[in-house]
């Protein structure tokens, strides 16, 4: 009996040596509602089906836009904000996940008003207070196990000088600290890190409702574009990727759009992890769609997008897709993806539910797995 242990021991740690062990953790993003500012059965049906079925996640990521927010009233966005925390309650009593079991940082919809960003600052606290002296609280980074994640904040109440009091206006959609942001993997890559993670609200490639911003952020009527300042916003957008294929980031996770989609552009996944509430959007118009059956959640048809697709270099036309690569996959679905990370590889399993017929705010189905992709080195 005693040999019989011994041997049944030496292969149990035999067999265990020989499965790679990774670490998860898990990307949200998007849960503005009408819940006191949060779609609270969407982000709750969410996050108790992570703590149900990802007993080895470590942490969540949350790229921005928990609530609605106000403009007017910095004091609604705090109280709204702190419903979020509460609502999100299933995760940060997990006690399956670490400190600070949630690593957030600001949407456009939590800088509205000048006070928002010190709001932010006091009710997430539990940040690393490492980034540029204007941005701590929202820009910081930090190394787990194998991999660095970096969070940069793509949207402020205001860029300029903040204690310049004759200026209100926002002004948003960029990644104003490339330098820290640069050297920051600069040094995250010569501690030997396996992986790197960007997270950030605004999508660097538009996928559906936020063609006209997002990054690259043309503007409104592009056919008409005098404004050389929109340019500049498209070539901050060029150097921040190039940045990110440079120092070879893993993937770069963002929100602000309301749905589902991943795809590789330059060697960097960018995955768009919203939304878990916000109103589902449709993904950008395609050639053929019918422009007379506009969708509920689709911002423009396809004729109004083209100026867009050729200033962006989308690939568009018949029979493509209208998004930045090829290899796009998204899905119009409430959702959370989980990411499985090894030395020389990370699997990456998306679970979302889809809408209830003639909703873009209810969930319909049961949350599921919704696509499963792998990311080499
Ligand atoms: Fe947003």
């Amino acid at each position: 009996m005693y040999r019989f242990l011994l041997i049944l021991n030496f292969l149990l740690l035999t067999f265990s040596s020989a499965i790679p062990q990774g670490f998860q953790f898990i990307a949200m993003s998007d849960s503005r509602g009408s819940n006191n500012g949060v779609n609270e059965p969407v982000l709750s049906a969410i996050a108790e089906h992570i703590v149900k079925n990802q007993k080895d996640a470590r942490f969540v990521v949350f790229a921005g836009d928990m609530v609605a927010g106000n403009r007017f009233d910095p004091d609604l966005t705090y109280s709204q904000l702190q419903h979020w925390k509460k609502v999100m309650s299933p995760i940060y009593n997990n006690p399956n996940m670490i400190w600070p079991k949630v690593w957030v940082t600001v949407g456009n919809h939590e800088v509205q008003h000048r006070d928002d960003e010190d709001n932010f600052r006091k009710l997430f606290p539990d940040v690393f207070m490492n980034g540029p002296e204007d941005e701590k609280g929202l820009t910081y980074s930090f190394d787990y196990e194998n991999s660095h994640f970096v969070f940069v904040t793509s949207d402020r109440w205001h860029y300029g000088d903040v204690s310049d009091t004759t200026d209100d206006k926002p002004d948003r959609h960029y990644i104003k600290h490339l330098d820290w942001l640069e050297k920051d993997l600069q040094e995250a890559r010569s501690r030997g890190n396996k992986h790197i993670f960007v997270i950030s609200h605004e999508p660097a490639f538009p996928i559906g409702g936020h063609l006209r911003d997002g990054l690259p952020n043309l503007g409104s009527n592009i056919q008409s574009i005098t404004d050389l300042s929109k340019h500049w916003y498209l070539n901050q957008r060029n150097r921040f990727w190039d940045i990110l294929s440079k120092y070879k980031v893993t993937a770069y996770i963002n929100g602000h759009e309301h749905s589902y989609g991943r795809q590789s552009v330059n060697g960097v996944y960018q995955i768009n992890a919203g939304s878990c509430g916000a109103p589902l959007y449709e993904h950008n118009p395609k050639y053929g769609d019918n422009p007379a059956q506009k969708r509920p959640g689709q911002e423009l048809i396809y004729n109004d997008a083209v100026p867009y697709y050729k200033a962006l270099n989308y690939n568009f036309g018949p029979n493509k897709n209208s998004q930045a690569s090829k290899d796009f996959v998204g899905y119009k679905a409430f959702n959370y993806v989980l990411f499985n990370v090894f030395d020389n590889h990370i699997d990456a399993t998306t679970y979302g539910g889809f809408p209830k017929e003639g909703s873009i705010t209810e969930m319909g189905t049961e949350i599921k797995v919704i696509d499963r992709f792998k990311i080499e080195n």
